[in-house]
């Protein structure tokens, strides 16, 4: 029986869990630092918090983080890995992912989505419902591709940046770190660290 303990139950955490159940899991069970106060994510149990996961890894063949804010994700994702916790990636099975292109563990892919040839995803990435993500593109570690986003060629995305939903990104293009592209966005220029660009065209709000 392959069990996935899940780090961080949300909204987001639930659809982790969904997608892992179809994917070749067998069971999830969540932790949450809210627990015990939230006991109940959807139709799972939240079972203890995150100390309690790191005492209990050995119980799970695999473990993820489920929290969608990047920067939190990051940091819980590199305390499980500093721990020796078999973190793994979760994959829709109606996600397409080029056989030339790399996942690295801790991601989750969601449905719909596509990630064409020589293209990297970084550690603890969310590629979220519907996104595509056209050749040669290189997300960092720890970023957050919205639903419906698309990437064109040849984009970078930097450390823990976020690509709002129904976000389009012409290629060529370099988004920095820590950046978030508003919901919507059409971005035709490069992106700045740390800055939040929205519109069409992209232009920086702050
Ligand atoms: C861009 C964003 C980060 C700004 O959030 P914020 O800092 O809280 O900004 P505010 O809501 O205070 O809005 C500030 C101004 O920017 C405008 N604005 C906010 N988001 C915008 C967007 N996506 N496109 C265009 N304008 C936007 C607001 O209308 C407001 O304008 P005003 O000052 O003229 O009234 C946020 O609105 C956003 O789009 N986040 C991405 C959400 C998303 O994709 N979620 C998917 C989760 S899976």
């Amino acid at each position: 029986m392959k069990q996935l303990a899940l780090l961080g139950a949300g909204g987001h955490g639930k659809v982790v869990a969904d997608i892992a159940l179809v994917s070749g899991w067998d069971g999830v069970s969540f932790f949450d630092d809210a627990w015990p106060e939230r006991s109940k994510n959807g139709p799972w149990a939240v079972v203890g918090n995150g100390a309690m996961l790191i005492a209990r890894l050995r119980e799970f063949q695999g473990v993820i983080v489920s929290i969608g804010d990047c920067a939190i994700r990051w940091s819980k994702h590199l305390e499980i890995r500093a721990t020796g916790g078999e973190l793994v990636s979760v994959v829709h099975p109606s996600a397409t992912i080029s056989r030339y292109a790399s996942l690295v563990v801790g991601s989750v892919v969601m449905a719909g989505v596509v990630v064409n040839v020589d293209c990297h995803i970084g550690q603890a990435a969310i590629i979220n419902t519907g996104a595509t993500i056209d050749h040669d593109c290189w997300l960092a570690d720890g970023v957050h591709i919205c639903p419906g986003a698309h990437l064109s060629g040849n984009i970078r995305v930097g450390h823990y940046s976020t690509v709002g939903v129904g976000v389009a990104v012409k290629q060529g293009i370099t988004i920095g770190n820590q950046a978030t592209i508003g919901a919507g966005a059409v971005v035709v220029n490069h992106v700045d660290d740390g800055v939040i660009v929205v519109g069409n065209p992209a232009r920086k709000l702050r």
